[in-house]
């Protein structure tokens, strides 16, 4: 086998990386059925360099220098579930951005805005960021709610769940926490209002945002255990493209069940192509894809 550890050049005296060889067919197909069996995602061929940098780094930050080696560590090794959420956490695409989607939590809005006043002032509206990455979208949710509930002068009656399988990601979601950059495409007014500067040119949520998000770790694949039930908004945005057809189908079913009666399901334009999920009405809408959960009487 090729040496590929860091090594010393010792030619011109200057340290130098050498690089891992190529993944070879079988290697590649064995990381992409991993995978694809543990996250969903489908890793194209096109996708083969993302794979070999993202396993290098990890590969040489460990001393680990053979797909192979790591691999086995990943699947049965002493310490493979601490080690594969490290692993998942850099093989996961994670951007994003707050007021992301303009048109969709426009729609979102205007759900609420003509919901029964009656409901919304006794019933907690329940909001659900599936994929929530760093946490930027659920609190955009949670400002957009609020904003209608101040605007129908009711209380902030609403509290907002993201979920991811990314562990670190979480973690940053949790510390309500962002790069004052984040901000720089944000309504000035939206800004004042739910940001704070904190240190080192960093924002924070303002409190009553954050206390009203919530945020936990749960793989999408592993949705039939997650104890969401009778969710009023369903956001689920740029994760379900990384999956196959068949498998998106199976998702939104599911997230289907999790919603409440006349709930709002919202995904990424073109995200679910040449089909209609059951028991969901699609939301007339050029720009955004989104459907309503029939009451059991209109079935
Ligand atoms: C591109 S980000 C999208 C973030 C946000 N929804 C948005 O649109 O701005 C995709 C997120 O999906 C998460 N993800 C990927 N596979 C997942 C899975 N099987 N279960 C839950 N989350 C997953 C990733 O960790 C990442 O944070």
């Amino acid at each position: 086998m090729a040496e590929t550890r860091d090594d010393l050049s010792t030619a011109d005296g200057i340290w130098s990386l050498r690089r891992l060889p190529e993944m070879d067919e079988a290697q590649f197909s064995q990381w992409q059925t991993l995978l694809e069996h543990r996250t969903g995602m489908a890793l194209t061929e096109s996708r083969k360099s993302f794979l070999e940098t993202n396993l290098g780094i990890r590969m040489r930050e460990i001393g680990c220098n053979s797909y192979q080696a790591y691999y086995e560590q990943i699947v049965s090794g002493p310490d493979a579930i601490v080690e594969w959420a490290t692993l998942v956490d850099r093989l996961t695409v994670q951007e994003t951005r707050f007021f992301r989607d303009e048109d969709a939590f426009r729609l979102v809005s205007d759900y609420v805005m003509t919901r029964p006043r009656e409901t919304l002032r006794k019933r907690p509206l329940e909001a659900w960021s599936v994929g929530c990455s760093t946490g930027e979208e659920a609190y955009t949710l949670a400002m957009i709610l609020n904003q209608c509930m101040e605007a129908l002068a009711l209380k902030p009656l609403f509290g907002v769940t993201g979920s991811d399988i990314s562990k670190p990601a979480i973690t940053k979601a949790r510390s309500g926490l962002f790069s004052a950059r984040k901000l720089t495409s944000i309504d000035k007014t939206m800004k004042n209002r739910y940001f704070r500067p904190a240190q080192r040119n960093t924002v924070e949520i303002v409190a009553s945002i954050r206390d009203r998000v919530c945020f936990t770790h749960l793989n999408v694949l592993d949705l039939k255990h997650a104890p969401m039930h009778g969710v009023n908004i369903i956001f689920c945005q740029n994760l379900l493209i990384y999956f196959r057809r068949w498998r998106r189908r199976e998702i939104v079913k599911r997230l289907a069940e999790r919603l409440a009666p006349g709930g709002l399901l919202v995904l990424g334009q073109g995200e679910l192509t040449d089909w209609h999920p059951p028991g969901l009405q699609r939301v007339p809408s050029e720009h955004v894809l989104a459907w309503i959960k029939r009451q059991p009487d209109e079935e």
